[in-house]
């Protein structure tokens, strides 16, 4: 049985006010022995974040990491200071990254080794835009996205990794995947990296993410080969957040 995971992607949101707020009620939502819960929070934040949740089930993650692990990399933010801010994650390949910051898939894979060097678990957005979708070039986007990483790092490499399937069209949009189609994606996945180890395959969270709300996470999360959520929107309020985490 996979540990689920629930993840909540703050992006550029709220102030330091603002977040704090909002990770000391979330973690006043959890109690002791609850586990798979994180939330990936501005750079900037980290720290005050980290202070509000050391000991606490709520978990830290970085939002991006750098693909060098240190030098004149001017706004950039490596592994080690991810670690040093007691982050636990790292999101990378974001579609967001990926279309207005031009992260390209080498790259990616480039920052999915930097995180796991620094003991960090890279989770690796992967998903194909509407214009994909309806050109059913689905699988080949997952393919592609796939396998820059497992062909830099390795397949055993994503034993330690988390992946999230984000279909670019369903963020920050309402437009949710149907489960069925969320699970073709999440089944394709599984069986794309057991046809070269199943023990990965089977060990691996796959995440789904694309305006989840409390309204369809339980139903979302039944499906077989769904481990959990990356969540945006619905994040940014504790309870809301916690009522996904509960759907679990
Ligand atoms: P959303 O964002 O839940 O607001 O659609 C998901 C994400 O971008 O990770």
């Amino acid at each position: 049985m996979r540990q689920s995971l629930v993840m909540g992607n703050w992006k550029m949101n709220g102030s330091r006010s603002e977040g704090l707020a909002l990770a000391n009620a979330i973690a006043a939502g959890l109690k002791d022995g609850d586990q798979g819960i994180a939330v990936c929070v501005p750079y900037v934040y980290l720290s005050d974040v980290q202070g509000a949740i050391e000991s606490t089930p709520l978990a830290l993650g970085g939002q991006n990491v750098a693909d060098q692990s240190s030098g004149a990399y001017t706004g950039e933010i490596s592994a080690a200071m991810l670690k040093e801010c007691g982050c636990t994650y790292a999101l990378v390949g974001h579609s967001e990254r990926r279309s207005y910051y031009g992260d390209t898939d080498e790259s990616v894979a480039t920052r999915f080794c930097q995180a796991q060097k620094e003991g960090i678990t890279p989770v690796l957005c992967i998903g194909e835009t509407l214009e994909e979708r309806e050109s059913d070039t689905t699988f080949a986007v997952i393919d592609r996205q796939l396998n820059a990483v497992i062909n830099m790092a390795g397949i055993d490499a994503l034993a330690d990794s988390v992946i999230a399937y984000e279909p670019v069209w369903a963020i920050g949009t309402g437009k949710t995947a149907s489960d069925e189609q969320a699970q073709e994606v999440h089944r394709y996945i599984r069986q794309q990296i057991a046809a070269k180890s199943q023990a990965v395959a089977d060990k691996i969270q796959i995440l789904y993410g694309g305006s989840v709300k409390p309204d369809n996470a339980k139903a979302i999360f039944a499906m077989p080969d769904i481990d959990g959520g990356l969540i945006g929107g619905a994040s940014l309020d504790a309870e809301s957040f916690l009522a996904i985490y509960q759907s679990i």
